[in-house]
C-alpha cells in the first residue's frame, strides 16, 4: 500500500514535467485572401481564446504585426515570392526589407522565423534562382541587426518536389532541384540552426488515389497499415507516410540532421462535385486526428523521437481564393469566427474534446516495457493493473496474451492498455521510468497490442 501510493506520487510529480517533453505543437495558417474576413484585432482576440500559440501569415502586414504584440503568439511570416527577386539581387533591398517588417515588430511581436517565398518550385513565374541567394541575404539582414539567433529562416516546400514518395523509405528530391536548391539550402539550414519547412496534404493524394488509398488510412482512423517495403516499418496514416518520405529524401542527400516542421496541412470541408473526400465529417476527422497524434504521438516511424510542429491551414474560408472550390473551404473557422467543426489546439483543449465522428487511432504508438528490473516492472505492473485500471483480463491463466508467461510481456500488455486507455495522454506511459512507447507495431507471443482509444 504504502509503496504504490509512494509510486503515485512518483507518477504525477513526472506527469507535468512529461507534458512539456514528449509533445509536439500545433499552429494555425492566418491567410487573408478573403473579403469579409475579421479585423486582424479580432483574430487575435479568437486566437487567444482558442489557446493557439503559433501563426504563420503570408506576408508582413503591419496591422496584423501590431495586432499580435505583447500576445504569447509566436509568428512565421512570409516575404511573398514576387520580392525573391529583389531579395536575391539586391543587398540593400533585403537589408531594408528586414528594417521595415521585422525590426520595428521583434521582440514585441514573437516572429520565430521567416518563410522566405512559398512553394518557390511550384510558382508558375520561375523564381527557382532566387531562392537561395535571397535566403542568404535576408539573413545577412538578420545578422546586422542582431536578429539571427532569434528569427529561423526557411521556405515552405511542396510535396510536389518529391520525385518519388512511396514507398516513405524510396523518398528523393526531383533531381534537377537537387544540386541548385536541396544541397545549397540544407548547407544553409544547417550552418543557421533553421529546420526544412514543407506543406503536406494527404488530401490531394488521396482525391487523385481514392481508388488505392483508404480514406481510414488518411484520417488517422483504425486501419491495418501499410508495410514500407523497403524497410519494413508499418504506417498507420498517409501523414506520416507523407512526412517520412522527406526525412528519407532528406537524408538521401546526406543531410540526416535538419529537422523538419510542416507549415501547412489540412483537409478541406467541401469541393466541387468530382473533389472527392472533401466533406466537414472527414475535415473534421483529420484535423481532430491530427492534433490528438501531434500532441500525443511522438514522432513518425523513421524519426520516433522528433516533436512535430504542425500548422494547420486554414484559419479561416478564404473566399477570394482562385483553383477548385476546396480551396476557399479549408478553414477551421468561417469569417464570422464560428466554427466550421471542432478541434482542440492545445493539450488542454484535447481533454475535453469528444470527436463527432473523427475517433479512432490511426497513428501507430504502443506503450511497452522498459528493461529496469524484475521488482520495478512488477511494481509498475500491479499499479497498472490496480489503481490505474488497466484492462488486465488478456494476461489471466488461460485468456488470450497469457502467453508467454514473462513479467516484460504481461507488463507491455498492461501498460498499454492503461496508455491506449486514457487516450495516450502526456505522461500515461511512464510508469516510473519502466515503459516507454514505440512506433512499430510490439508483438509477444501470438499476443498483439492494441492500437487505439
Ligand atoms: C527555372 O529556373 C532555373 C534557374 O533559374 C532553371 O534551372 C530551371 O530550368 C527553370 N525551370 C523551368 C521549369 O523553367
Ligand atoms: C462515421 O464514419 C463512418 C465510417 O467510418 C461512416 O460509416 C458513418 O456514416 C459516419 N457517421 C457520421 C455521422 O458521419
Amino acid at each position: 500500500m504504502a509503496s504504490s501510493h509512494f509510486f503515485l506520487l512518483l507518477l504525477s510529480t513526472f506527469l507535468t514535467f512529461l507534458a512539456l517533453a514528449t509533445s509536439g505543437s500545433i499552429g494555425v495558417n492566418y491567410g487573408r485572401v478573403g473579403n469579409n474576413l475579421p479585423t486582424p484585432e479580432k483574430v487575435v482576440t479568437l486566437l487567444k481564446s482558442q489557446g493557439i500559440n503559433r501563426v504563420k501569415v503570408y506576408d508582413t502586414d503591419p496591422v496584423v504585426l501590431a495586432a499580435l504584440s505583447n500576445t504569447n503568439i509566436k509568428v512565421t511570416v512570409d516575404l511573398p515570392n514576387q520580392l525573391l527577386r529583389p531579395a536575391a539581387l539586391i543587398k540593400t533591398f533585403a537589408v531594408n526589407w528586414v528594417d521595415r517588417n521585422i525590426v520595428p515588430y521583434h521582440p514585441r511581436t514573437q516572429i520565430e522565423a521567416i518563410a522566405v517565398g512559398n512553394e518557390v518550385f511550384a510558382d508558375p513565374k520561375n523564381t527557382t534562382g532566387y531562392l537561395i541567394p535571397a535566403m542568404r541575404n535576408i539573413h545577412q539582414a538578420l545578422v546586422k541587426y542582431n536578429l539571427h539567433s532569434n528569427i529561423k529562416i526557411s521556405s515552405p516546400v511542396a510535396l510536389s518536389a518529391l520525385q518519388n514518395s512511396y514507398p516513405s523509405s524510396s523518398g528523393s528530391f526531383r533531381p534537377e532541384l537537387i544540386r541548385p536548391v536541396f544541397k545549397p539550402m540544407f548547407d544553409f539550414l544547417r550552418q543557421t540552426g533553421s529546420y526544412l519547412m514543407v506543406n503536406a496534404y494527404p488530401f490531394f493524394a488521396y482525391e487523385s488515389n481514392s481508388d488505392v488509398i483508404s480514406l481510414d488510412y488518411a484520417l488517422f482512423r483504425p486501419n491495418a497499415g501499410m508495410a514500407d517495403s523497403g524497410n519494413g516499418l508499418r504506417y498507420f496514416n498517409l501523414f506520416d507516410a507523407q512526412i517520412d518520405a522527406v526525412f528519407a529524401a532528406v537524408a538521401a542527400v546526406g543531410f540526416e540532421d535538419i529537422p523538419v516542421v510542416v507549415t501547412e496541412t489540412g483537409w478541406p470541408s467541401r469541393g466541387g462535385g468530382n473533389e472527392i473526400g472533401a466533406s466537414v465529417e472527414n475535415a473534421a476527422a483529420y484535423n481532430g486526428n491530427l492534433v490528438r497524434r501531434v500532441l500525443t504521438g511522438g514522432g513518425t516511424p523513421l524519426r520516433p523521437e522528433v516533436k512535430l510542429t504542425v500548422f494547420l491551414f486554414a484559419m479561416f474560408n478564404e473566399n477570394n481564393k482562385d483553383g477548385p472550390d476546396s480551396e476557399r473551404n479549408y478553414g477551421l473557422f468561417y469569417p464570422n469566427r464560428e466554427k466550421v467543426y471542432d478541434v482542440p489546439f492545445n493539450l488542454e483543449g484535447l481533454k475535453d474534446y469528444r470527436p463527432v465522428n473523427g475517433s479512432g487511432s490511426g497513428s501507430g504508438l504502443w506503450c511497452v516495457a522498459s528493461d529496469v528490473g524484475k521488482e520495478r516492472l512488477q511494481m509498475a505492473l500491479d499499479y497498472a493493473c490496480g489503481e490505474g485500471g488497466a484492462d488486465c483480463r488478456s494476461i489471466q491463466p488461460g485468456a488470450t496474451c497469457y502467453d508467454p508467461n514473462t513479467l516484460e510481456a504481461h507488463a507491455s500488455f498492461a501498460f498499454n492498455s492503461y496508455f491506449q486507455k486514457t487516450g495516450r495522454a502526456a505522461g500515461s506511459c511512464y510508469f516510473g521510468g519502466a515503459a516507454h512507447t514505440v512506433t512499430q507495431p510490439p508483438k509477444f507471443g501470438k499476443c498483439e497490442l492494441p492500437n487505439g482509444y
